[in-house]
């Protein structure tokens, strides 16, 4: 690079990342705890060649319209609706995310979630902190098994299929859908590849691990939800607007399905007055499922070196957008030679 290039990252991160940057650029950090708000993002991206961006940061076209001179958008997340990719696309803005290194991570916190709403965890939690606890009773917090049940996964890609080997060791019948059928899953962990209308009737859980998109956005809603057994459990760990939040809430009162766990909101964060933190049955995790110290480390080096090979000129392999293609690369050489 000719001149060192000028990066903004929207918060601190963990491990080393911040520090690959600075080696090869001139890197100013949010230090804020809250995110920048948009007008101080649109500030700081006006003479920016990059940013590391969080899935809290909506990137839009009129930030990026504010932002000129921007050449990499590197998101530190394996979901990228935050992102208007098209946008970006037209003004020749590179966009990468991190996919893959969260997906263990990620699989075991839907796990977490899955035994935690089956086994009433969180209910049986509460009850010892006020102070319920009073004896050993044979019908106390009764949950339902995980092991041997019928799992339903919806999104068979990496943290899918992560989920599909921990349900294996469940002893669990799997049905999946997913956009592309995936013989090795079926072949190796024994998953059937259903309709999701099937999924929804057969399955005791129902995980969530598909993007947000304009055909997933509220795909769980009053009608798919009357499809589901009332003893069933429904996990998010994806994105909340995957689940229409309202017609949840009427579906857990009302005993149409029975229990929810949910790491991701629509919106979030989720207020603490939201009706489905009325609920007995509901548990809400603050969408924590990639936050182990190893992953989040990883994620955000990831990141770091997709930003890094962008600014090189080079295509990383985990652009959203390759389609780019030379125009960006031009708009790259033209920038540091
Ligand atoms: C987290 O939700 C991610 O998309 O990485």
């Amino acid at each position: 690079m000719a001149d060192r290039a000028r990066v903004f990252v929207t918060r601190n991160l963990p491990g080393r990342a911040i520090d690959v940057l600075r080696q090869a650029a001139d890197v100013e950090v949010w230090p804020e705890e809250l995110p920048p708000a948009p007008d101080a993002l649109r500030k700081r991206l006006r003479d920016r060649d990059a940013i590391l961006s969080l899935l809290t940061e909506k990137i839009d076209a009129e930030l990026l319209e504010a932002a000129p001179g921007l050449l990499v958008v590197s998101n530190m997340a394996t979901g990228f609706d935050n992102v208007e990719v098209l946008a970006a696309t037209e003004r020749k803005v590179l966009v990468t995310r991190t996919p893959g290194v969260l997906s263990e991570t990620t699989a075991d916190f839907a796990f977490a979630l899955m035994l935690a709403a089956a086994r009433r965890v969180a209910e049986g939690d509460r009850y010892t902190h006020e102070g319920k606890w009073k004896t050993w009773g044979p019908e106390t917090l009764l949950g339902v098994d995980v092991y041997g049940a019928t799992l339903g996964i919806v999104g068979m890609g990496g943290i899918g299929t992560e989920v599909a080997k921990r349900a294996r060791g469940f002893g669990m019948r799997i049905f999946y859908t997913s956009r592309t059928r995936k013989p090795l899953v079926e072949e190796e962990l024994g998953a059937e590849f259903c309709s999701f209308e099937y999924l929804l009737r057969e399955s005791d859980f129902v995980t969530l691990h598909l993007p947000l998109t304009d055909e997933t956005r509220r795909m769980i809603n009053s009608r798919t939800l009357s499809m589901m057994k009332p003893t069933a459990v429904l996990i998010n760990t994806g994105r909340g607007p995957l689940i229409d939040q309202e017609n949840l809430y009427e579906a857990l009162k009302d005993g149409v399905i029975a229990a929810a766990a949910l790491d991701v909101t629509d919106p979030e964060p989720m207020t603490s007055d939201d009706r489905l933190l009325t609920l007995p049955n509901v548990i809400v995790t603050p969408h924590i499922a990639s936050a182990s110290v190893a992953t989040r480390s990883r994620m955000a080096m990831l990141a770091a070196e997709n930003l890094l090979t962008a600014l090189r000129g080079e295509m990383p392999e985990l652009a959203v957008n390759p389609e780019v293609g030379e125009a960006w690369k031009a708009r790259v050489r033209e920038r540091f030679g």
